[in-house]
C-alpha cells in the first residue's frame, strides 16, 4: 500500500515517531494514550519502529497488537525487503555509518520472516483531513523516505513539498528532533521520537498531539519520561554501548548528521511552544 487514507478525524489525535526498538518506552507511551483515552485509530506512527535498542521483534508485536497507524520508515523498508543496511541515508565513513552497521546487524539477526512481510505492507503515507485542513504524513520527506527534514532545514524547499503535496500540513519523521513550523500559513510538523532522546540532554523522548480548538487545531508536543534504565540496561547488554549511554544522558553518539543549527543546540532543553494551526 502507498497511501492510507483515514477520512476527516474530529477527535484528537496522537503523533509519534522512532520507536526504535525501545520497548519500554513504547510501552510507556501505550499507557500514556490510555490515560488520555485516545483509541489506536487515533493514534499515528511517523515510522521507524526498529533501530538502535535491543528488542526489535518484542516492539514491532506491541505495535501490532495495538492496532496503530504506522507510515513506513526506511528501517522498515530496509528490513521489510532484507536490504544491506539501516538506508538512514549516513555518509559511508561517518560514525553514524559504523553505529547503525551494529544496530542494524543485531535487529536483522531478531525480525521474523513473518514480520517482514507485515512491514512490506506499511503504508508510506498517511492522509487525512481534521479541523478544516488535509494532512500528509511521511517519514522523510515528499519526495525521499530518508531525507532528513529538520527546523533548519530550508523553509522554501519545505514549503515547496507542502504545496506539490496538496495539503495544509505536512508530518515527517526520521530526523529524530521534534518541531513545529508555519510557512504562508502552511505548516510542517515533526512529532519528535520516544525511542531515544531529542539530543536534548534528558532522558525523555517526545510525541505530538492535535487537539481540536474552537479556531482551528491546537498542536502541542509532550515529555515521555519513561524506564530508560531498563532500556539502558539492555541496548548496552546487547553491544551497543553507545546508543545505551545517549538513552540516560540525552546526548546522540554522533551528531553527523546535524545542521549547523541543531549542532549548537546539542543538550540543551528543547523550546517547544503550542502552535495553532
Ligand atoms: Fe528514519
Amino acid at each position: 500500500m502507498q497511501v492510507k487514507h483515514l477520512g476527516n478525524i474530529a477527535e484528537k489525535l496522537l503523533v509519534f515517531g522512532g520507536p526504535y526498538s525501545n520497548l519500554a518506552a513504547t510501552m510507556a507511551l501505550q499507557a500514556r494514550a490510555r490515560e488520555l483515552d485516545i483509541a489506536a485509530e487515533r493514534i499515528i506512527c511517523t515510522g521507524d519502529i526498529v533501530a538502535y535498542c535491543a528488542e526489535p521483534a518484542q516492539t514491532i508485536e506491541l505495535i501490532r497488537d495495538w492496532g496503530i497507524h504506522v507510515v513506513m520508515g526506511n528501517c522498515e523498508e530496509a528490513l521489510a525487503f532484507s536490504e544491506a543496511d539501516c538506508g538512514c541515508g549516513f555518509a559511508a565513513d561517518s560514525s553514524c555509518s559504523t553505529l547503525a552497521i551494529t544496530w542494524y546487524q543485531y535487529a536483522d539477526r531478531r525480525v521474523t520472516a513473518e514480520q517482514r512481510l507485515w512491514m512490506q505492507d506499511i503504508p508510506r503515507s498517511i492522509e487525512f483531513e481534521a479541523g478544516g485542513k488535509g494532512f500528509k504524513v511521511v517519514h522523510g520527506s515528499l519526495s525521499s523516505i530518508n531525507e532528513f527534514v529538520f527546523a533548519s532545514s530550508d523553509a522554501a524547499a519545505k514549503l515547496e513539498q507542502i504545496r506539490v503535496a496538496g495539503v495544509d500540513v505536512v508530518i515527517g519523521g526520521h530526523c529524530g528532533i521534534p518541531f513545529g513550523q508555519g510557512i504562508d500559513n502552511l505548516f510542517w510538523l515533526n512529532a519528535g521520537v520516544i525511542g531515544m532522546p531529542a539530543n536534548d540532554g534528558g532522558s525523555h523522548g517526545w510525541y505530538m498531539m492535535i487537539d481540536p480548538a474552537a479556531d482551528g487545531l491546537q498542536v502541542s508536543w509532550h515529555r515521555l519520561d519513561y524506564d530508560h534504565e531498563t532500556s539502558r540496561r539492555t541496548t548496552i547488554a546487547a553491544g551497543m554501548p553507545e546508543y545505551g549511554r545517549a538513552l540516560l544522558d540525552g546526548r546522540w553518539p554522533s551528531i553527523d548528521i546535524l545542521p549547523e543549527a541543531e549542532s549548537r543546540q546539542s543538550g540543551q532543553p528543547l523550546d517547544l511552544p503550542t502552535l495553532h494551526i
